[in-house]
């Protein structure tokens, strides 16, 4: 077996599994800022990936699964009880997926949501976020239940041979993997071994709401993209200048730029760059036949920070302003710098 851990700086995990003789690879849980990365493992281990799975709608993080298998054109493989509409292969309890010589066994694993699955593929066990190290997920979020965790943890995860090795969707330690027995006997979670102490125990957490909730949920579920996507995708087509070269443009005699703000009025009215003009982000489209009539400027766009000007700037080329640039930063560290305005 081939086998690669990927981890993110907030301790999300994802694996790279491939059969070295049939050159197939599955990529669990993939992160959509790793992308790249399985690309380059497979390239590197002269494998091509087949599958990639999720373990459960992800709530806390972005899922890498619709990007990765649009650009591949490979199966995703979720629990059945999945809502996302872009699930190609939705198994079950009890059901294999053969990759190669290795078989990727399907545990229905719910409890920290109703469509969680482990995945156990010889002597180890991708666990989600059902089991983790020194923990277990939480059952407080949409489809959770500590209920069925009970069960999907004592009595399918843990009845696995002791020395299955466990690799969850996070790790928040410096370690990189558990055993079920090490599980078994240390994990504070595990310790209440009788459902109604462990449910109430599972009950009484109080736990903060991950970071970007509803973005992730919305983004997993329906496979549309993050804000972090659309500008990165915008930020792909367009080139950028810097502050300083707009200053010297604009101090010498023939700048040979337009300066576009497309913040609000308001904002353009307290201050902007001299000699800009503003079209405001929603007018844009609208608006550019009568502002800018002449497509062949070299126009460079800025905003508040850089995010929007991007954006507008990937739009002003796709209408055929093909010289648009857009502002490496924006006008907050302009004014931070103490450059000119008006
Ligand atoms: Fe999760």
């Amino acid at each position: 077996m081939i086998f690669h851990q990927v981890a993110t700086e907030r301790g999300c995990q994802s694996y790279f599994i491939a059969c070295e003789d049939s050159c197939t690879a599955v990529v669990i849980d993939p992160e959509d800022s790793q992308v790249d990365r399985y690309l380059g493992l497979a390239a590197q281990e002269g494998v091509s990936i087949h599958y990639v799975l999720d373990t459960h709608t992800h709530a806390d993080h972005f899922s890498g699964t619709t990007e990765l298998a649009r650009k591949l054109n490979v199966p995703i493989i979720m629990h059945r009880n999945s809502q996302a509409p872009f699930v190609d292969m939705r198994v079950d309890d009890g059901e294999k997926i053969n990759l190669g010589k290795l078989s990727l066994n399907i545990m229905h694993t719910p409890g920290h949501t109703d469509d969680s699955i482990s995945v156990h593929v010889e002597d180890r066990v991708f666990t989600g976020d059902t089991l983790l190290i020194g923990g277990c997920g939480r059952t407080d979020l949409p489809s959770g239940d500590p209920d069925q965790l009970y069960d999907s943890l004592f009595n399918k995860l843990l009845r696995l041979a002791p020395e299955t090795l466990v690799y969850p969707a996070h790790i928040y330690s410096r370690r990189e993997s558990s055993s079920i027995a090490e599980e078994a006997a240390e994990n504070p979670r595990l310790q209440l071994k009788e459902r109604g102490e462990f449910v109430t125990q599972m009950r009484k957490l109080t736990l903060r709401e991950p970071d970007h909730l509803s973005e992730a949920l919305r983004t997993n579920l329906s496979g549309g993209k993050t804000v972090e996507q659309l500008i990165a995708e915008a930020a792909h087509n367009v080139s950028f200048m810097s502050l300083e070269e707009v200053l010297r443009r604009i101090q010498s005699d023939d700048p040979g730029i337009v300066l576009l703000d497309v913040r609000e009025k308001d904002a353009y009215e307290q201050a902007h760059i001299p000699g800009a003009m503003v079209i405001p982000r929603g007018q844009l489209e609208l608006c550019v036949n009568e502002r800018l009539p002449d497509p062949t400027r070299r126009i460079v766009v800025y905003c508040e920070f850089g995010r929007i000007s991007t954006l507008a700037t990937a739009t002003l080329k796709e209408m055929g302003f093909t010289r648009a640039i857009a502002l490496d930063k924006g006008m907050q560290l302009w004014m931070e710098k103490g450059y000119p305005v008006e």
